[in-house]
């Protein structure tokens, strides 16, 4: 092989050299006591005088400069391993900022809000501290009723001057007064928020949870309207097939009043652990708004009728997705959150 060849494939060879143990390798092939150069060097014993100064002075330069890559390539490779195995690889893709999602009872609320729009409801939303008129006393429910008990709804510390504390909100239906105090009908809304009460924490309680709101207040109003917009509402929620049915109940505020049931869609009403072997699952309370709520927000009793609902948020959602446990909501745990 004539030096030029020699000296490409040394060169070439010494480009995929990533190790210090291939650069020793190479060393030892081309520069050892034994390489390639010094066999060379030694076939130079069987020529004549001018051959031999020629071609041994091309060797040397040849013998020079490949110890001379040699070293500057001792620099550039560490004992840490090749480019390849020092853990960057510029040919992987990027890694992708985790993307955020939407808290499974958002999720809910945007679509229940969704729903109600398309029948041309109002989004709009109350404070979650409240007046004992507005969480109250507005809503006809009497001194003595017992959500009124500090066991039943978080007061706040009451400021000197003020007769009756603030509080926490226990139910959006408050929100019906704030509403109607602002505005004339005819008004279609809807509510959703937080509200708080002091309940032991356990699988189905949590001292703050969601509810939405919904008020209709027109000229004329009838029960027929409250059942059909529920039904609209409850099969775009929970299917077409969802079959529901009113019970007869009683809300302060409301009357005639009802809670409303869905077919228990997990066991086809053949009885389950859900529905505790019902068939039917409470999703709703309604009525027809008490002419004394009217009366509180100086409303003309003689020129308006409405009706009202509210939903739990939370309940809605476990029943939709199966979730066992009203905690998992509020403890943050991305493994759960992920999955919606
Ligand atoms: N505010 C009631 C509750 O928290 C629900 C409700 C709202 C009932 C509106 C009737 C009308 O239980």
């Amino acid at each position: 092989m004539d030096l030029g060849s020699l000296a490409k494939e040394a060169v070439s060879r010494l480009d995929s050299v990533h190790s210090p143990e291939s650069l020793e390798a190479f060393r030892v092939d081309y520069l050892g006591r034994k390489g390639k150069l010094t066999r060379l060097f030694d076939s130079l014993k069987g020529l004549s005088g001018e051959e031999r100064r020629s071609k041994g002075q091309e060797l040397n330069e040849l013998k020079r400069l490949l110890e001379e890559k040699v070293k500057a390539k001792a620099g550039s490779v560490t004992s840490s391993g090749s480019k390849k195995d020092s853990g960057f690889d510029p040919t992987l893709p990027g890694l992708r900022p985790p993307l955020g999602r939407l808290h499974p009872l958002t999720q809910t609320i945007r679509e229940i809000n969704g729903i109600f729009e398309r029948l041309g409801f109002e989004v709009v939303e109350g404070p979650e501290i409240e007046t004992e008129f507005s969480n109250f006393t507005a809503l006809n429910i009497p001194q003595d009723h017992p959500s009124r008990d500090s066991f039943a709804t978080f007061y706040l510390q009451s400021e000197t001057g003020r007769e009756s504390p603030l509080l926490l909100r226990s139910q959006t239906s408050t929100v019906q007064i704030r509403v109607m105090q602002k505005r004339k009908p005819p008004l279609r809304v809807v509510a959703p928020g937080r509200v708080y009460r002091p309940d032991q924490v356990d699988a189905s309680h949590s001292f703050m949870f969601h509810q939405i709101e919904g008020l209709m207040v027109d000229d004329r109003t009838t029960f027929s309207e409250l059942k059909g917009v529920l039904q609209f509402f409850l099969r775009e929620l929970f299917g077409p097939g969802t079959r529901i049915r009113f019970r007869p109940h009683f809300f302060p505020f409301t009357e005639p009043s009802a809670e409303v049931d869905v077919n228990c869609f997990l066991c086809q009403q053949k009885g389950c652990s859900v529905c505790g072997g019902k068939g039917w699952l409470e999703v709703l309370g309604a009525g027809s708004v008490d002419p004394s709520v009217f009366e509180q927000v100086g409303y003309d009793l003689k020129r308006v009728q409405g009706f009202a609902f509210g939903l739990g948020v939370e309940r809605i959602t476990m029943l939709r997705h199966g979730i066992p446990d009203i905690r998992f909501f509020f403890e943050n745990d991305l493994r759960f959150l992920r999955q919606f």
